[in-house]
């Protein structure tokens, strides 16, 4: 009989990205295991920080805390302090919660099934997916940038990958490529994705689908994936006080969660007393997922012993000096100052 209304059959990509995984695979520690823990804190670190600079500190966190036990009985403050350098810190305190949720709900063994997985705080459908299949041999694609980008091209298909529908179509799209080893498969599409099939200057001619590429047939690679909107980044102005004396300064911790949860932050404000001790102000921009923020730093050199004690008495700030401040998690902007403080303390 012949193939006559049949679908198409797209398996053989699936299988010749498996081929050339097989040969060309990342060489990287968390390959070597599958342990479910260790595969999840991996997915969760690299899914937002590249692998060259998450590395180290993924292996001190899983160093510190081996297992979900360790992790769920730590404090929710270390925990935060190993995520130091990651940045996104509620990934941090989303990962202590369902650390607790697997010893309380699942008796401290990792769930196998992807919707199970699925229930942990902090894990989409995309860690989901990468555990699931990576340790248990679950059949769900681990959908991400890296899908978008790469089925797109291979179909030259224009759905808009900013539509809230992108993640469903492009998951009926990896399901009709997917073949049994989705573990490896799913690891294939993210090498591929950061070697290969990259967003800018991609490799094509090195790229074991190039022959099944319908973007590159058309040498119309450069279109795809196709984004419609871009999510302007808004503009936001913070002031901060950086109040010290003899090589003491102050901070408080966050409370308020649109932006830096739980981080340690300098006074957002000061009173009358203080404003004749304002030595400068220097100004440093940084930029987050959808803000942009203007952070002025004004620098208090609080000359009466009085005054300090006074403003300390009156407001709920901790003390810290440069030392002790390396424990504590700053935003970056912050750190940043406070290791030039420290810098310029030495050669007081
Ligand atoms: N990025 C996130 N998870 C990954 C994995 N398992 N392999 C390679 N890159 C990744």
């Amino acid at each position: 009989m012949k193939n006559i209304n049949k679908e198409p059959d797209f398996k053989h990509i699936g299988n010749k990205l498996l081929s050339w995984y097989e040969k060309n695979a990342r060489d990287l520690p968390f390959r070597q295991t599958k342990d479910p823990y260790k595969i999840w804190i991996c997915e969760i670190v690299f899914q937002q920080t590249r692998i060259s600079q998450g590395l180290g500190h993924y292996n001190n966190f899983v160093a510190r805390f081996p297992d979900v036990k360790t992790l769920a009985e730590a404090e929710e403050d270390e925990v935060i302090l190993y995520w130091k350098g990651l940045g996104y810190y509620s990934r941090a305190i989303n990962i202590h919660k369902a650390a607790q949720q697997i010893m309380t709900d699942y008796h401290g063994k990792f769930p196998h099934e992807y919707e199970e997985i699925l229930k942990l705080k902090g894990v989409g459908k995309y860690t989901a997916a990468a555990v699931s299949s990576i340790c248990f041999n679950g059949k769900m694609p681990a959908v991400d940038g890296n899908f978008y980008r790469v089925l797109s091209r291979v179909f030259a298909d224009g759905f808009d990958i900013s539509n809230s529908r992108a993640f469903n179509y492009f998951s009926e799209l990896a399901h009709l490529i997917l073949p049994d080893q989705v573990g490896d498969f799913n690891q294939a599409m993210m090498d591929l994705g950061s070697e290969i099939c990259k967003p800018k200057n991609p490799l094509c001619r090195e790229c074991p689908l190039n022959e099944d590429c319908l973007a590159f047939s058309m040498k119309k690679v450069s279109e795809f994936p196709v984004k419609a909107k871009k999510m302007k980044a808004k503009d936001l102005e913070l002031k901060y006080y950086f109040v010290h004396r003899n090589g003491q300064f102050l901070i408080q911790q966050r409370k308020d969660d649109f932006i830096w949860k739980k981080l340690f932050e300098f006074p957002p404000e000061i009173s009358d007393a203080l404003v004749p001790f304002v030595v400068g102000v220097k100004t440093v921009s940084h930029k987050l997922t959808h803000k942009n923020l203007s952070i002025e730093i004004y620098n208090v050199e609080v000359l009466s012993e009085e005054v300090w004690n006074h403003f300390i008495a009156e407001n709920s700030y901790l003390t810290t000096d440069v030392e002790s401040s390396h424990e504590k998690s700053f935003p970056k902007p912050l750190e940043t100052y406070i290791r030039n403080y420290e810098e310029a303390y030495r050669f007081l």
